[in-house]
This record gives structure tokens, C-alpha cells and sequence, in this order.
């Protein structure tokens, strides 16, 4: 089962997208991580896609559609149950291109699952998200601390990141672009009659078993 997590920038795409990983062994491909991963090792691409991920913008498409085809060929994913795309498409030409690209891999989408968030409480989340440094693991200031102060609930480091674009006026860039260059493909999808809309203001937990209810229907 290959799905989109679709929304804007601090819709709950990588939270549910980890859930998913862990309840049913989908693979997560998050462009954002994979960009991210590029920058951290400096590499050619890596260094152009910082400066324009800092300004809120995005990446040129052929940069992101590359990453993709290139992660569809590896082994664990191949060999697994299906992948959720997070991030990914972000433009009428990356859609385009992911259909391509799957009808060429013998792949298909079964759903675009798209989380409802009013852009007022985009802001909050994202101006308080928080990751573990060591494991990954996201947290919020707000929404989802720590069981223990300082600790993280997965591997117990005590170290905690925050990204480099998370400050409030990239994120009204970010949502700029979302609007502009993004949400159009929601339409692009319910042509294909495969839109499930599910409510992203509602607490992680339900939004989790609203996306299992719309898997599970799926199946
Ligand atoms: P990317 O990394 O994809 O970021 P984004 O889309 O802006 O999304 P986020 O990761 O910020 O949010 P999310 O929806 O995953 O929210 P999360 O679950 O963390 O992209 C970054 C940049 O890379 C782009 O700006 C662009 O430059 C570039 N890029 C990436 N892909 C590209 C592409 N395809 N084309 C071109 N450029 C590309 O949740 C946020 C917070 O809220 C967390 O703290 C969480 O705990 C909390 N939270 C989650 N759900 C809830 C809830 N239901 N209630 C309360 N709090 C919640």
C-alpha cells in the first residue's frame, strides 16, 4: 500500500508517518529528512538546498524527483509493504513525475491523505517542535513532551535539536508556498478520486486512528 501524507508544514506529516513505520512497516520517504541528510554531509546539492530551505522556499523540482526515483530503487524498500510519501509531491510537476516514475516501477498510489489544519495553529507547532539528536524522535513543547523532563522516551539521550527553519517567519514563507505551489495538487489527486481527508487539529492519537480507519478501509 503506497500512500501520500499530505498538508502543510506542521500538518503532522512526520509524526503520523512514524506511527505508520512502527503499526504497519510502511517506509517513511520524507524529501525534507533526505534534503536535510544532504546538508548535514555538505554535499554539492546539499549546500545549494540549505540556503534555500533557510528561506522558507523550495527546492527545484529535478533536485526532489532525483531523490525519490533513486530511494524507490533500494532494496528495503522494494522489499517492503508499501511507502508513505511525506513531503512529496510538492508541485504539479513532481505529481507528475511520481506518477510517472511509479507506472515505470509497477508501483501505485492508493491514497492521498490529506491533514486539515487551520495555518493559525501551524505557527504554534512548529515555533515549539523539538527532535531527540540522537534517535530522531520529534516532540513538542506543548503537545508532546517527554514522559520524563529532558529524557527521551525512545533511547534516553538527553540531547534535543531544533531545525534551522522553524522560526516564525520561515514558516510564513513555508505557508506562502504551501498555498501557492502545493495545495493545487489536492485537486490534481481528487481527479484521480483518491483524496481521504482527515482531521489534523484533532489530538496525535485520533488523527493516528483516523489514518488506520482510512488504511484499514483500504485493505
Ligand atoms: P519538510 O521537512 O517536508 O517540512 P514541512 O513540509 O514544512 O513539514 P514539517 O516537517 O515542518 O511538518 P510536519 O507536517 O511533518 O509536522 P510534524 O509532524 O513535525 O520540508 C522542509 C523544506 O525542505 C521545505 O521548506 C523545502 O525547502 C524543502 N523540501 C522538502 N521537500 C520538498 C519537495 N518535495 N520539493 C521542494 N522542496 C522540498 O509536527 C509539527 C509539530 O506539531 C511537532 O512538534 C508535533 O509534535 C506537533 N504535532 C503534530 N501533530 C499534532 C497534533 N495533531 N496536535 C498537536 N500537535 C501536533
Amino acid at each position: 500500500m503506497n500512500i501520500i501524507l499530505f498538508g502543510p508544514p506542521g500538518a503532522g506529516k512526520g509524526t503520523q508517518a512514524k506511527r505508520l513505520e512502527k503499526n504497519r512497516g510502511l517506509i517513511q520517504l520524507s524529501t525534507g529528512d533526505m534534503l536535510r541528510a544532504a546538508v548535514a554531509a555538505g554535499t554539492e546539492y546539499g549546500k545549494k538546498a540549505k540556503e534555500i530551505m533557510e528561506r522558507g522556499e523550495l527546492v527545484p523540482d529535478e533536485v526532489v524527483i532525483n531523490i525519490i526515483s533513486d530511494r524507490l530503487d533500494e532494496d528495503d524498500v522494494k522489499n517492503a509493504p508499501g511507502v508513505i510519501f511525506d513531503g512529496f509531491p510538492r508541485t504539479v510537476a513532481q505529481a507528475e513525475a511520481l506518477d510517472k516514475m511509479l507506472a515505470e516501477k509497477g508501483m501505485k498510489l492508493d491514497a492521498v491523505i490529506v491533514l486539515d489544519v487551520d495555518d493559525e495553529a501551524l505557527v504554534e507547532r512548529i515555533t515549539g517542535r523539538f527532535t531527540c539528536a540522537k534517535c530522531g524522535k520529534g516532540y513538542h513543547e506543548k503537545f508532546e513532551r517527554p514522559k520524563v523532563e529532558g529524557v527521551c522516551d525512545e533511547c534516553g539521550s538527553t540531547e534535543f535539536t531544533r531545525r534551522a527553519d522553524d522560526n516564525e517567519e520561515t514558516v510564513r514563507q513555508r505557508l506562502e508556498a504551501y498555498h501557492a505551489q502545493t495545495a493545487p495538487l489536492i485537486e490534481y489527486y481528487e481527479k484521480a478520486g483518491i483524496v481521504k481527508k482527515v482531521d489534523g487539529m484533532a489530538a496525535i492519537d485520533e488523527v493516528t486512528k483516523q489514518i488506520e480507519e482510512v488504511l484499514d478501509q483500504l485493505a
